[in-house]
């Protein structure tokens, strides 16, 4: 019988209501909890976790857990644990403890046990990763009252790293966060989809894999390399599980920027997604959706204007970004009643500029800023005057 585990998916602090309901869709339990998802599965659950979930950063595996009150006891406990279950001989390892209502409060001594007691079953000291180790294991310590509960990380890099992004451009918004917006916006894969922002394509490729039905983890290395957990024939199977297309609505991104374009291009064919997708280099005054002056009616009648505009912290200063965002409303609510926004922002009152009623769904931090999501069912014109 496989062992069952208590499984922690971590993600940025705010997405935790979107990667609850990420679970509940993979058939599991979800308990939210701050900064994260608690649920319970096997190793196939906890590899299928790393598969399959758009907005975590990381799936930790707890393996053990008991009660410790001195570096001794704890140098002995942790060496009559079955770390070669769990861990693969000679992958280098990093040890992160914490410490919270104990009477072992050291962490960096903490830390030193585990190693030791790791070196002991493996007959060699642990090594540390290097700079440029792109394979290692990552264990957390965690002493709370006196207990010790140990995780493995079953991924290495953050899952927010799915592997199609090598092409930059001003600015990109992190994978999970793109996954996020989506999310908490009323897009659904039968309707269309506008970025007219989209740098380097981060939306509108995460929503061309949500609308094929593919798993925003199928370019990532297998978690199979670092940990003795995972087995590659379990990969295979889950990797091989059909994926179903969920609609067909019309994905289309722009941005003024042409060098931006090539760059969400090559992402979009590295991501498998690029015919999914209609990409232009315009202003956003000129896309022909939005364009003012051509045809209104060439816009699909249902869908969502999801996109990520110009911070002004971040790329250029706010001055002027506030006749943007009233120009951006004032299109957006050309496009019909069928239509919805999802921006995110970072000044929101310079975004309540666009004159529509917004809802905040959730907020978070990226890049040293805080960012929230901004949502607007219908693109209904706000009664307060737009500039308030
Ligand atoms: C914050 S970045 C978007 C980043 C994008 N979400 C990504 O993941 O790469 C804002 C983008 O807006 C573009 N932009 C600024 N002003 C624009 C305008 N008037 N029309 C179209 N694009 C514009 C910039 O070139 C930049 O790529």
């Amino acid at each position: 019988m496989t062992r069952s585990f208590d499984l922690f998916a971590a993600c940025l602090p705010g997405l935790e209501p979107l990667l609850s309901r990420e679970l509940h869709t993979l058939g599991t339990e979800p308990r939210t909890m701050r900064g994260g998802v608690a649920f319970r599965g096997d190793a196939r659950c906890a590899a299928r976790a790393c598969l399959w979930l758009g907005t975590a950063s990381h799936v930790l595996i707890r393996v053990a857990e008991f009660p410790c009150r001195a570096l001794g006891e704890l140098q002995r406990k942790a060496t009559l644990l079955p770390w070669r279950e769990w861990l693969r001989p000679q992958v280098p390892i990093e040890v992160h403890a914490t410490s919270r209502a104990s009477r072992l409060y050291h962490t960096g001594a903490i830390a030193e046990r585990i190693e030791n007691a790791i070196g002991e079953a493996f007959g060699s000291p642990v090594r540390a990763p290097a700079a440029g180790d792109e394979v290692f294991a990552r264990i957390h310590v965690r002493f709370a009252n006196d207990v010790c509960t140990i995780s493995v990380d079953a991924t290495t890099s953050p899952l927010h790293r799915r592997g199609w992004r090598l092409a930059g451009a001003k600015a990109p918004l992190r994978e999970d966060l793109a996954h996020a917006l989506l999310l908490a916006s009323p897009w659904t894969p039968d309707t269309a989809l506008l970025d007219p922002f989209c740098g380097s394509g981060t939306i509108a490729i995460e929503a061309a894999g949500l609308a094929l039905g593919l798993p925003p983890g199928r370019l990532r290395p297998p978690p199979l390399h670092h940990l003795a957990l995972f087995d590659a024939e379990t990969w295979l199977e889950l990797r091989a599980e059909p994926s179903a297309p969920r609609g067909a609505g019309a994905i289309a991104a722009s941005d003024r920027d042409a060098g931006a374009i090539d760059a969400a291009r090559a992402n979009a064919e590295r991501a498998g997604v690029a015919t999914r997708i209609d990409l232009s280099a315009n202003a956003f005054t000129q896309h022909p959706w939005l364009d003012d002056r051509g045809d209104a009616a060439s816009a699909p009648r249902r869908g969502v204007l999801a996109t990520n505009p110009p911070f002004g912290v971040r790329i250029g200063r706010s001055e002027g970004l506030g006749v943007l965002w009233q120009s951006l409303g004032h299109r957006a609510r050309r496009l019909g009643p069928g239509w919805s926004v999802a921006l995110l922002a970072h000044d929101v009152r310079l975004a309540r500029r666009c004159g529509m009623v917004l809802r905040a769904a959730w907020t978070t931090r990226h890049g040293g800023l805080s960012v929230t999501a901004l949502v607007g069912e219908g693109t209904a014109a706000a009664s307060t005057p737009a500039s308030s």
